[in-house]
C-alpha cells in the first residue's frame, strides 16, 4: 500500500520531534503524559475545562502526587508547556490526545459524555494531518464508532489527513518502579495509517511500543488488564470472609502460597477496592457484552464480592466490639488511611468513605481519621486529625483502611485500646490486634 502524503508528513514531523500536542484533560493521566512528552522533546498544550486547574497548571503548581512543582516549572519556562480551557488551540495541533474521565452513571451504565464533548468541541478545529488518540478507558468499539464520526464533523476525513487510534492509559499512581516511560504502550489505530503513526509517535517517548490490529483491540487490553485484577482480588476477599468463618489466617495462608516460585500469583484482600480504574472498568466491559448476548459472569460475581466488602469489615467491627462488651451505636471510631491505597492522595471511590458511609448511617458510629495524603473528606465535612497518643487512646477501636507509608504504627498499637488490620499491617501476635 503506498503511503498518503497527510501520514508521510505526520510521520517527518514527528522523527524530527516538530509536532505540537494537545492533550485534552490535564487530571491525573493527562497532566503526567504532558510532562513525559515533554520530556521527550514535544511542544505540548493541556486543554482543560476546568479554569482553576489551567491556572494552577500555568503558575506551576501540581496538584497531581506524581508531578513536581520543579517539573512543571521547568516545563513551562522551556516553552515547552502550558494549560488553557480555549479549544481553539487544536488548530496548530499535529497530535490530540483525549484524556477525559470515563465514569459510570448511576444505574452502572458507562458515561462517555466527556468524549463526546471533547470531541465535539475540538473537532471544528482540527487542522490536518493530525493524529487524535483517546486513551479513557472505554469500551471496545468506541474509537470507531463514537469519536470518528464526531471528528469527522470538523473539516478532516480518516486516512486522508486524519488519523485515530486508541492507546490505554496504564500508570500505576504512586508507583516509584514504573512509570510511562518503562511501562510498555499498548497502541492501535482504527486504520493501518492510524496504527502506523501511532507507532512511530510513540516510539519517541516509551521505551517499548506494543501495537494491536485495532484499536478495538488495544481498548479491550486494558479491559482484561483491570477485570484480572478485580476478579482475581475478588477471589481473594472470598477466601477471607471464609477463613474469618473457619478461624484460619489469610494473610499466613497467601504468604505461604506465594513462596511457590510459578503458577501462582499473591494478590491481597481488603476492604474493598477503589480508585478510578478497578471498580468501573469491568463494567464498561459487561455493559458492551450484553450489546451481543454476552453474560460475564465473572464480573458481575466480583463486583459483587468486591463491593460488599465494606458491609464485611463493619460486622466484623461489630463481632470484635461485641467481643468487648461494646456497641458500635455511639462509638469512638478512628479510621487510619482514607485514601484507595497506599501513599497516594487520591480519594476516589475509596472503601473508606462506604465504610465511614455505613458506620454513620446505619450504626450511629461517631467516626474520626487520620491520614497523611488527605486533608478533607469534602462529603463528610471531615479533616484529617493530627495522630496524637490522645486522639488514638479516646477510640474505642482504631480501623487501619490504609497501609500508608509514614504513619506511626508504634504508637497506634501502644494506645489503641482495640485494631481491626484490614491490610496486614501489624505483626499477627500483637494482643487488641485482629486482622482481617
Ligand atoms: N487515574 C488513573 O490512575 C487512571 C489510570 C488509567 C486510566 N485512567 C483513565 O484515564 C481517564 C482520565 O482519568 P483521570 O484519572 O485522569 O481523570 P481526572 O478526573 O483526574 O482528570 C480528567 C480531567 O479532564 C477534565 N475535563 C473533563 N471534561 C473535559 C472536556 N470536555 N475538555 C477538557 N477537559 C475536560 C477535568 O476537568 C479533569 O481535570 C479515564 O478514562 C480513566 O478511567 C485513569
Amino acid at each position: 500500500m503506498t503511503e498518503i502524503k497527510g501520514a508521510a508528513a505526520l510521520k517527518t514531523k514527528i522523527a524530527n520531534k516538530e509536532a505540537t500536542v494537545v492533550v485534552i484533560g490535564q487530571g491525573y493521566v493527562g497532566l503526567p503524559l504532558a510532562m513525559e512528552l515533554v520530556e521527550a522533546g514535544f511542544k505540548c498544550i493541556g486543554i482543560d475545562t476546568n479554569q482553576s486547574r489551567v491556572d494552577q497548571l500555568n503558575r506551576a503548581e501540581s496538584y497531581i502526587f506524581d508531578i513536581s512543582d520543579e517539573q512543571l516549572k521547568n516545563a513551562i519556562d522551556r516553552g515547552l508547556y502550558s494549560a488553557t480551557t480555549k479549544y481553539e488551540v487544536v488548530k496548530d495541533a499535529d497530535i490530540v490526545s483525549i484524556c477525559v474521565p470515563t465514569p459510570l452513571r448511576k444505574t452502572r451504565d458507562p458515561d462517555i459524555s466527556y468524549i463526546q464533548a471533547s470531541s465535539t468541541s475540538m473537532a471544528p478545529f482540527l487542522s490536518g494531518p493530525v493524529l487524535v488518540i483517546l486513551e479513557s478507558t472505554t469500551y471496545p468499539g468506541t474509537t470507531e464508532e463514537v469519536l470518528v464520526p464526531l471528528l469527522e464533523t470538523g473539516n478532516c476525513k480518516l486516512d486522508v489527513d486524519l488519523f485515530v487510534a486508541f492507546s490505554p492509559e496504564r500508570v500505576d499512581p504512586g508507583n516509584a518502579k514504573y512509570g510511562l516511560k518503562n511501562t510498555p504502550k499498548v497502541v492501535g489505530g482504527v486504520s493501518e495509517q492510524s496504527t502506523e503513526l501511532i507507532t512511530a509517535f510513540y516510539t519517541e517517548v516509551v521505551d517499548l511500543v506494543h501495537p494491536v490490529r485495532s484499536s478495538r483491540e488495544a481498548e479491550l487490553v486494558k479491559l482484561l488488564e483491570n477485570t484480572f485484577r478485580a476478579v482475581n482480588i475478588a477471589l481473594v476477599n472470598e477466601m477471607a470472609m471464609m477463613c474469618d468463618r473457619m478461624n484460619i489466617d489469610i494473610w499466613n495462608v497467601i504468604e505461604a502460597a506465594a513462596s511457590k516460585p510459578f503458577g501462582y500469583m499473591p494478590f491481597y484482600p481488603g476492604p474493598g477496592i477503589g480508585g478510578h480504574c478497578i471498580p468501573l472498568d469491568p463494567s464498561y466491559l459487561s455493559w458492551k457484552a450484553k450489546s451481543f448476548g454476552f453474560y460475564n459472569r465473572f464480573i458481575e460475581l466480583a463486583t459483587d464480592v468486591n463491593g460488599n466488602m465494606p458491609q464485611f469489615v463493619t460486622q466484623k467491627l461489630v463481632r470484635v466490639l461485641n467481643t468487648h462488651k461494646k456497641s458500635l451505636n455511639g462509638a469512638k471510631v478512628l479510621l487510619l488511611g482514607v485514601a484507595y491505597k497506599s501513599n497516594i492522595n487520591d480519594l476516589r471511590e475509596s472503601p473508606a468513605l462506604d465504610i465511614w458511609q455505613i458506620l454513620t448511617k446505619e450504626w450511629g458510629a461517631d467516626l474520626s481519621y487520620h491520614d497523611p495524603y488527605i486533608d478533607r473528606i469534602p462529603s463528610f465535612d471531615a479533616s484529617s486529625k493530627a495522630l496524637t497518643a490522645d486522639l488514638v487512646s479516646s477510640a474505642d477501636i482504631v480501623i487501619i483502611t490504609t497501609n500508608h507509608k509514614g504513619v506511626d504504627y508504634d504508637l497506634v498499637v501502644e494506645h489503641a485500646s482495640l485494631i481491626l488490620d484490614t491490610r496486614n499491617t501489624l505483626p499477627d501476635n500483637i494482643e487488641n490486634v485482629v486482622r482481617l
